[in-house]
C-alpha cells in the first residue's frame, strides 16, 4: 500500500482529503499540531472510512520532529502539504507568524524529501495569488499580482520555493493546486469545517447564523460592479477538491506529466454572495438573517476559475451541485451546534 504523509490532515480540507486517499487505497500518516483543528476529527475519518489514520501530533516547522517522523515511518512516497496558517486578516496583524509557519514548514519538507526517498509533494495553494484578476474566468497563465496580504504572499513565495528547488535539480516532483473558495462538508456530517472563534469565511459564518449562534450575517458590500452588487466567487465543494488531490498524487507517483505542474481547482462558475445565500435558503428551507454592510478591506470584487486544464489534464471535474453542498454544510452545522442546555 503506498504511504502518503498529509500535513495538516486533521484540518478542513486535509481531513476530507485523507478520507478520499483512504478510499483510493492509500495508507495515510497525518502530522498536525492541532493549532487550528481537533483530534476528534480522527474519529470522524475512521467512522467514514473504517480506517483510523496514523497520527503524529507535531509541528512541521520543527525539523527534528519531521526527521523523526520520516525515520519512524519509512516508505512515505508522497506528501500533501496542508499545514499552514490561513486567516487573511490575522496574517496582516501577525506577518512573522505566517512567514515562519507557512514557509519554514515547506522548507523542512523539501529538505527531507530526497533524504527519505519521498518522490512528490502536492502543495495547497490559492487563487489569492492572482489578486484581482483583469478578467474572468481565470486560467493558470494569468499574471501573478502583488500579494494583498502576508497570507497570500506566503502562497506566492511557497510556489517560487518549490519551482526553484525543482529547477535546481532536486529529485522530486510537485503539483501545485490553486484552490478557489472551498465550501461544504462531507455528506456523512462526520467531518466538516471547524472554525475556531468568529468565522472569517462566508459559509461557516452563514451556517452559524442559520443555527442561531450568530445574530445576523453581514454581506460585506453590495455596491460592486456585479449583477447584484455583491462579490463573486467560485465556490468549490470540499469533497470535489479532496478528490483532485488524490488524482494529482496518483499522476505524480505514476510519473505522468512534468516535474512541476500547476492547476486551478474551481467549478468554472462564479456565484455572488447573495446568490449563495439564496442557494442555502432554497436547499435547506432555513432563512438566513443578513444585512448589507460596508465593503471588507482587501476583498477581491470578482474571481472565478477556468478549470479547463484540470478537467483535461487531470481528468478531474467539480461535480457537486451548489444546493447539495449547502445541504451538507447545514447538516454538519447542525451536528456541531451545541444542543440547548
Ligand atoms: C468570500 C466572500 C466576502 C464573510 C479567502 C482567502 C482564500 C481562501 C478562502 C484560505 C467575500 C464575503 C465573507 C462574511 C461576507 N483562504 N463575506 N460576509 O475572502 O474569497 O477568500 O478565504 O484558503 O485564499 O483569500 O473568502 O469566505 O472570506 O469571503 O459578505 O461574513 O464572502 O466579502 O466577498 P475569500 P471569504
Amino acid at each position: 500500500m503506498t504511504k502518503i504523509l498529509v500535513t495538516g490532515g486533521t484540518g478542513y480540507i486535509g481531513s476530507h482529503t485523507v478520507v478520499e486517499l483512504q478510499k483510493a487505497g492509500y495508507e495515510v500518516v497525518i502530522i498536525d499540531n492541532l493549532s487550528n483543528s481537533n483530534i476528534h476529527v480522527l474519529d470522524g475519518i475512521e467512522k467514514i472510512s473504517g480506517i483510523r489514520p496514523e497520527f503524529i501530533e507535531g509541528d512541521v516547522t520543527d525539523l527534528p520532529t519531521l526527521r523523526k517522523l520520516f525515520s519512524s515511518h519509512p516508505g512515505i512516497k508522497g506528501i500533501i502539504n496542508f499545514a499552514a496558517s490561513k486567516a487573511v486578516n490575522e496574517s496582516v496583524e501577525k506577518p512573522l507568524k505566517y512567514y515562519r509557519n507557512n514557509l519554514v514548514s515547506l522548507l523542512n519538507l523539501l529538505d527531507l524529501m530526497p533524504e527519505f526517498g519521498v518522490e512528490g509533494i502536492v502543495f495547497s495553494s490559492s487563487c489569492t495569488v492572482y489578486g484581482e484578476p483583469d478578467n474572468n474566468p481565470i486560467d493558470e497563465s494569468a499574471p501573478i499580482k502583488p500579494a494583498t496580504s502576508p497570507y497570500g504572499n506566503t502562497k506566492q513565495i511557497s510556489e517560487e520555493i518549490i519551482t526553484d528547488t525543482i529547477y535546481a535539480g532536486a529529485p522530486i516532483k510537485s503539483i501545485i493546486l490553486r484552490y478557489f473558495n472551498p465550501v461544504g462538508a462531507h455528506p456523512s456530517a462526520e467531518i466538516g469545517e471547524l472554525p475556531l472563534g468568529v468565522p472569517q469565511n462566508l459559509i461557516p459564518y452563514l451556517t452559524q447564523t442559520a443555527a442561531g449562534i450568530r445574530k445576523e450575517l453581514t454581506v460585506f458590500g453590495d455596491d460592486y460592479s456585479t449583477p447584484d452588487g455583491s462579490c463573486i466567487r467560485d465556490f468549490i465543494d470540499v469533497n470535489d477538491l479532496a478528490r483532485a488531490h488524490v488524482i494529482a498524487m496518483k499522476r505524480m507517483l505514476e510519473n505522468k506529466g512534468e516535474k512541476l505542474e500547476i492547476f486551478n481547482l474551481g467549478t468554472g462558475t462564479g456565484l455572488s454572495v447573495l446568490q449563495l445565500i439564496e442557494s442555502f435558503e432554497r436547499a435547506t428551507g432555513v432563512k438566513v438573517p443578513y444585512k448589507i454592510g460596508k465593503r471588507r478591506e482587501g476583498d477581491i470584487e470578482k474571481i472565478w476559475a477556468d478549470p479547463k486544464k484540470a478537467n483535461e489534464v487531470l481528468g478531474w471535474k467539480a461535480e457537486a451541485d451548489i444546493d447539495d453542498t449547502m445541504r451538507n454544510a447545514w447538516r454538519w452545522q447542525q451536528r456541531v451546534t451545541p444542543k440547548n442546555p
